[in-house]
């Protein structure tokens, strides 16, 4: 069943558990999510940014979604938008029929210009407002995404912040965010702590000088209330960047977010992890092994297959560390 974000995130609040929020393009990401949760019954958020729907188009990635939850009846899950860049995009997703919104008014509508306090706060409570009048949930960003080495964003396309970031954008404050959620009353904050969107967070494995798990605490301790959410929360498999690398890719050495940082996050108030390149780098990993492998093959369903594979396994790996399994 279709449920929104504010009573899945409360739920996992009050039983300690996190849940990752996979984005999802295609229907093999689909079935790997929803064929992981119901192995280890776990309840889903799937996740579609603007990039997926241009990709798939918005009425396939609505009925994939909506496919989704008819084939697995007994699956709760939050068909969330992620990263809205106005409150226009989001009204739009709320009338396809989503549960749960994301005003990132981090940024400006290119996704690119990092915005002042009074812009946020100004966009993300007109968001609430029309959301909350529909049911839907709401999710906020306080701080930029982006290394605390280099100070940038790190992705090319999509969503991050151009041009060098200050610490004070870098590390969300937890008394201006205990100020941002009651201004706005989202019911979930994602937060800057030093990770980035994409494969290259970290040039070595992260310290607590460039992933400060620290912060997530001293901001849960100022509002205990509030559900925190991490982005840029893929692991950055270094098992799958050596099977890339050995079938014809080049990927050069990076470090990604340890699940077991992110555990110690979601004992300090995380409950949404946000995760996708995660299942991009085991996609292309299976796919090059398998047509490696399999010279001869061109059926693009043995092929697909075995990417589905490799993405469940991923998922069924954070439902498990997150806590997840078993409370779907
Ligand atoms: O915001 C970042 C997510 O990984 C979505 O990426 O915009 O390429 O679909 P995308
Ligand atoms: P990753 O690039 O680390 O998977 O992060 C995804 C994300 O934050 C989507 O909003
Ligand atoms: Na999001
Ligand atoms: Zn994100």
């Amino acid at each position: 069943a279709l449920i929104s974000m504010r009573q899945l995130l409360d739920h996992a609040a009050e039983h300690g558990y996190g849940v990752p929020a996979f984005n999802v393009n295609n229907l093999e990401q689909m079935r790997a999510i929803m064929e992981a949760a119901d192995e280890t019954d776990s309840p889903v958020i799937v996740q579609a940014s603007a990039g997926a729907r241009k990709y798939a188009g918005a009425p396939f990635l609505r009925h994939l979604i909506l496919a989704a939850v008819e084939e697995f009846p007994h699956i709760p899950v939050v068909m969330h938008q992620d990263h809205g860049t106005s409150p226009a995009v989001c009204q739009r997703s709320i009338q396809l029929g989503f549960s749960s919104v994301m005003m990132d008014g981090s940024l400006g509508e290119d996704g690119k210009t990092p915005m002042d306090y009074d812009y946020n706060v100004d966009v993300t409570r007109r968001t609430v407002e029309m959301a909350h009048a529909c049911g839907v949930s709401v999710e906020g960003e306080l701080g930029c995404l982006g290394s605390l080495e280099t100070g940038m964003a790190g992705e090319e396309d999509g969503i991050g912040a151009e041009g060098k970031l200050g610490h004070d954008q870098l590390l969300t404050d937890p008394e201006e965010a205990a100020d941002f959620v009651k201004a706005t009353g989202v019911d979930a904050l994602a937060i800057a702590i030093g990770t980035s969107h994409g494969a290259y967070k970290f040039t070595k494995p992260p310290t607590g000088d460039t992933l400060s798990i620290q912060r997530i605490k001293e901001i849960h301790a100022r509002i205990p209330e509030t559900h925190l959410v991490m982005h840029g929360s893929s692991s950055v498999p270094q098992e799958w960047l050596a099977v890339i690398n050995e079938f014809g890719g080049a990927i050069p050495e990076t470090y990604g977010v340890p699940v077991e940082e992110i555990v110690e996050g979601i004992r300090h108030g995380v409950r949404k992890v946000n995760v996708d390149t995660d299942l991009r780098l085991a996609s292309t990993g299976a796919v090059r092994r398998f047509l490696a492998e399999n010279p001869a093959e061109f059926d693009p369903r043995k092929f697909l297959k075995a990417s589905t594979a490799a993405m469940k396994e991923i998922c069924k790996a954070r439902y498990e560390a997150f806590g997840t399994a078993g409370n779907a």
